[in-house]
């Protein structure tokens, strides 16, 4: 691997390659995501529950993944008082869940790690929604500041908190791993086997290509749970990632 890649320490993974794909169940109904599950079988290993699973019915199931040995990232971007956080982030923590992402404003972070303490629980921070560009941020009431620069400056707080991990578009993992060193995570969406439709995402990479800018973990969605196989798919995406 001539980028080193092999040096950067994927704590999460215990050295499983099929960790480092992480599917988000974006699907309604825990039925549906049970059936996608199942079909995945033994191809899928880690599961991320987003907004739209995790208010219908989405915990109670990511209980259900925890006790088949699956690992859970729980995508819901927290964000409010310090001890709201904390103690929210403590229940967390008990369920057994792998990842969980907190927006990445300093109070909200620190609040994160103090919640996580004692568990095996890592707290991913999310910088800057990729939806938000510099317009608006000035229309949320930001000073003008370019996203970019934001999402280096929140890298940096997130870095010099303890925060585990970022998630970023596989775009900006390169600066993002410059500032945040080797020993912590990066884990990128917006990822799509060459040939499969993008949908809404505007920079999209494929699994090596996300692999290869340094990203540990790759969140992918709907090129597999609306795949006719999702298995293969899943499988076809961790042979790309190994050889990458
Ligand atoms: O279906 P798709 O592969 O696009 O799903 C990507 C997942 O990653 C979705 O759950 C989406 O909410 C999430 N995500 C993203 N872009 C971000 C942050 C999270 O696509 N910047």
């Amino acid at each position: 691997m001539s980028n080193g890649l092999s040096l950067i320490p994927n704590p999460a993974s215990g050295g499983d390659i099929r960790d480092r794909l992480i599917i988000g169940l974006d699907v309604p109904s825990v039925e549906e995501a049970r059936s996608i599950v199942s079909r995945i079988g033994d191809a899928g290993t880690f599961y991320k529950i987003g907004y739209q699973l995790g208010y219908a019915g989405g915990l109670e199931f990511a209980r259900e993944l925890i006790g088949q040995g699956k690992k859970v990232f729980l995508d819901l971007k927290l964000h409010d008082i310090g001890n709201t956080v904390e103690e929210g982030v403590r229940s967390i923590a008990r369920m057994g869940m792998t990842f969980l992402t907190v927006h990445a404003y300093p109070q909200t972070m620190r609040a994160a790690v103090a919640g996580k303490a004692g568990s095996d629980l890592k707290i991913l921070a999310v910088t800057v929604l990729t939806s938000y560009d510099d317009s608006d941020l000035i229309d949320a009431g930001y000073a003008p500041i370019a996203a970019a620069d934001l999402v280096a400056k929140r890298a940096e707080q997130a870095r010099d908190i303890g925060i585990d991990g970022i998630v970023c578009a596989a775009t900006e993992a390169q600066r993002v791993r410059g500032i945040v060193g080797r020993n912590r995570l990066i884990v990128t969406p917006g990822i799509r086997p060459a040939g499969t439709d993008a949908g809404d995402q505007k920079r999209v990479v494929t699994p090596a290509e996300g692999i290869r800018l340094g990203a540990n973990h790759l969140v992918v969605g709907r090129p597999i749970v609306k795949a006719a196989d999702p298995r293969a798919v899943a499988e076809a995406i961790v042979s790309e990632i190994a050889a990458a």
